[in-house]
């Protein structure tokens, strides 16, 4: 079925050997008595001659409290300008502002997520010289880069970032609407690939929330409402990550939002205390396991617990992060996960987003003091603490006996030995010539442009238009994008809609922007058009024939859409010239997308749902599944 793929790539194993790499020794060759002393002025740890577990062994042995505290963190930073470090941004501590060195050199942090882009070399040139910073601390540990979704369209700060020079793909919904877990694993593979070409060596997914209430505000970054289909995505996708085994090709993903975060109240995201509650009122938590337990079983390495709190289990109603019955109990005894649980960004302290301090989510944990947060993190099961610097809360919490220091132990060394098996202490640099080539390669970025025309879901042809074959003289209008993607096509544009032959229009799923700036990132709130809006739309239904294209960042609520327009399409994802190409069927492109959803047909319906039940909406206009495509005859015509 992969007409447009090649079987074979000469490109992803010739990317692979861009960068030089060694051999980090696994611990089931170690012998007892290593025989190669290499060097006295070199430490055990640092000898890639050693097994892992001999070399963690040492370092833990050399490691001040300080300095496994550091490890417990892992902090938000931008890349500098032009490959350098960035020393304008800062972060509060306390009464001063730190920049990225003094959190590598004083905080002794040594995991970092990047949250802006920059080109492909002077990522990997910043990448490099964060790890330059890491080598003047005393132990030189290694920095392990990590960060959100950066492969589709979608920007939005603490979530996703916008591709820029990296492959674009649809958001993860489209390589749903595909249902092939093939090609699910050759996205991640691709993605793994630009990663380690400039140093990202973790990846903040899968996101494996099934969207079982439909105005969940983070549903695009899912697999959609099917628990299975999810199942079968986040075990390609870390197949894909990781790579023929866990080592030096590898990128680490962090799984998240156990135990899955669709059953949101209301949909209010669940960074904000609006959005605290997952309520279980359908009993359906287990539906929502299905995902964790497969990406368990496929070897997924790390795992972060949802921002949420239950409502309607046994479980007691504080955020997961900070449930012990949740993350040791089921998580860990249950379950069997023994990997890495670190924390959603900003368990512990208040701290301002986009100008306005919004306060630390500690859902039905607010009343507790900073220092009693972490500890109940801790105790939890977590590894490591999100978004935060707190590093004194953990040592005066050990200085306390509150907690005993073989507990960080546990997880400074889970940490830290995913640093060692990533190569990270033996070959720290990448090579900035090689990632500009690498990333957004002609052969990644057609695989990506390839899956935006394939994920296109044709949900209504109305009157068998399509796809479009213009004839000479044939009139378009274009509404909400730029008419001179058609005049590019040497298409014929007009300035109405009265004077067109046919019409596009260009719409996204409605939301409400609500509250802070950062939360008006987060898309809640009502999936149909207002009143206002429908007009308008009819109007242009009324005057000509229209092939809508709505992006489905969530469920929308368009019955009248469905009636009155010529034709729709929905997409996750997708450029203008992808949207025409699939209209156009040029180059033999045609809607090959399912929806990964149900479509609801009213806000009446979507409140009616039971949020933790998938499938449950009363008539929906189209069901998960549903995607026409082009007839045979038509595309001889
Ligand atoms: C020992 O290590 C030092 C510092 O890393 C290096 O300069 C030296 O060449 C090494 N000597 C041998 C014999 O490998
Ligand atoms: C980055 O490079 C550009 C052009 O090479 C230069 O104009 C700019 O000043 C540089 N910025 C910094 C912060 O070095
Ligand atoms: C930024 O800070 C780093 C680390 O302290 C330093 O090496 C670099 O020179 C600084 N860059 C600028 C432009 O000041
Ligand atoms: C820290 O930075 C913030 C904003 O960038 C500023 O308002 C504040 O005054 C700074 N605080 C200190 C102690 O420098
Ligand atoms: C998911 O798979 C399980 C086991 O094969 C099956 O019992 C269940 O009905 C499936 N669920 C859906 C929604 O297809
Ligand atoms: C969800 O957010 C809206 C808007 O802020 C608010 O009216 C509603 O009460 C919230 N729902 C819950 C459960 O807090
Ligand atoms: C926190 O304290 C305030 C008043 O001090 C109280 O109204 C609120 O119910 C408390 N919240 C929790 C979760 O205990
Ligand atoms: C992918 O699509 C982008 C935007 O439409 C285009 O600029 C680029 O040339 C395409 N790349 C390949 C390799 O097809
Ligand atoms: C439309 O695209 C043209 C050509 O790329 C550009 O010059 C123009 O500014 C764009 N118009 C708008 C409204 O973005
Ligand atoms: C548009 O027409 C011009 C002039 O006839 C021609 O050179 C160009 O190749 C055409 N472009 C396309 C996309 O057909
Ligand atoms: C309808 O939505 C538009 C945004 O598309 C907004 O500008 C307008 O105020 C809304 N109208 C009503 C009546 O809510
Ligand atoms: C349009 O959709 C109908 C089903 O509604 C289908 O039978 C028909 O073949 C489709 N037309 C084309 C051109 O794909």
């Amino acid at each position: 079925m992969y007409t447009h793929f090649p079987s074979s790539n000469k490109l992803l194993i010739s990317a692979l050997l861009l960068s030089p790499l060694s051999l980090a020794v696994p611990c089931s060759s170690c012998n007892a008595t290593p025989s190669i002393v290499s060097n006295s002025t070199s430490l055990p740890y640092l000898n890639p001659q050693l097994c892992i577990q001999d070399r963690l062994d040492d370092l833990l042995s050399r490691m001040t409290l300080e300095e496994k505290a550091g490890q417990l963190f892992i902090k938000q930073i931008p890349a500098g300008l032009n490959g350098t470090i960035d020393n304008t941004t800062t972060v509060l501590d306390g009464n001063r502002n730190l920049t990225t060195a003094p959190l590598i050199t004083e905080r002794l942090l040594s995991h970092f997520n990047v949250n802006n882009a920059r080109s492909a070399k002077q990522m990997a040139e910043w990448h490099n010289a964060v790890q330059q910073l890491a080598l003047g601390t005393r132990l030189k540990i290694p920095i392990t880069i990590t960060s959100d979704p950066r492969h589709a369209f979608a920007d939005t700060v603490g979530s996703s970032i916008a591709s820029g020079q990296f492959s674009k793909f649809p958001e993860s919904l489209g390589i749903a609407a595909l249902r092939d877990p093939v090609l699910a694993e050759l996205y991640a593979t691709i993605v793994r690939e630009e990663y380690l070409a400039v140093g990202i060596r973790n990846a903040l997914q899968p996101q494996i929330d099934v969207v079982t209430e439909p105005r969940m505000a983070r549903s695009g970054q899912t697999f959609g409402e099917d628990a299975n289909l999810t199942a079968s995505m986040v075990v390609a996708l870390i197949k894909g990550f990781q790579g023929p085994e866990f080592g030096l090709h590898s990128v680490t993903t962090v799984t998240k939002h156990f135990p899955g975060a669709g059953p949101a109240r209301n949909g209010n995201d669940s960074h904000f205390a609006t959005g605290k509650d997952n309520i279980y009122f359908g009993d359906f938590l287990d539906c929502h396991l299905v995902p964790f337990k497969a990406a368990i079983a496929a070897g997924g390495r790390q795992i972060m617990p949802s921002y949420a709190r239950p409502i309607g289990t046994r479980y007691p109603e504080v955020a997961f992060g900070f449930n012990k019955p949740v993350i040791t109990g089921l998580l860990r005894e249950e379950l069997g996960f023994d990997g890495i649980v670190v924390s959603d960004w900003g368990l512990i302290t208040d701290a301002a987003i986009m100008g306005v301090v919004e306060p630390a989510r500690a859902w039905g944990v607010e009343n507790t003091t900073e220092l009693e947060r972490a500890k109940m993190v801790l105790d939890a099961g977590v590894d490591q603490f999100g978004g935060e610097i707190c590093t004194e809360l953990l040592v005066q919490l050990v200085n306390d006996g509150q907690i005993p220091e073989s507990c960080l132990d546990v997880s400074v060394r889970k940490l830290l030995r995913e640093k060692f098996l990533l190569g990270l202490v033996d070959n720290r640099f990448v090579d900035p010539e090689a990632a500009d080539k690498v990333v957004g390669n002609a052969y990644f970025a057609r695989i990506g442009n390839e899956t935006q025309r394939r994920a296109y879901t044709l949900l209504t042809n109305q009157t068998d238009i399509l796809p479009l074959r213009p004839n000479d003289g044939v009139k378009f209008y274009a509404q909400d994008f730029n008419s001179s993607f058609l005049e590019a096509r040497n298409l014929t544009v007009v300035a109405s809609p009265s004077e067109a032959d046919f019409c596009f229009l260009r719409l996204s799923t409605p939301w409400e922007a609500r509250g802070s700036p950062f939360r008006q990132r987060y898309h809640e709130g009502r999936l149909d058009f207002n009143a206002t809006e429908k007009a308008a739309h009819s109007a242009l239904f009324n005057t000509c024939p229209t092939i809508v294209d709505i992006l489905l960042d969530r469920p929308a609520v368009i019955p009248e859409i469905v009636e009155e327009a010529a034709a729709l399409f929905g997409h996750y994802g997708a450029s203008v010239d992808a949207f025409l190409d699939v209209v156009f069927n040029k180059d033999g492109w045609k809607p090959e997308g399912k929806l990964p959803f149900d479509l609801p047909r009213s806000m009446e319906a979507v409140e009616g749902q039971v949020a933790d039940v998938p499938f449950d909406t009363d008539d929906p206009v189209f069901e998960f599944g549903h995607g026409l495509g082009y007839d045979r005859s038509a595309l001889c015509g």
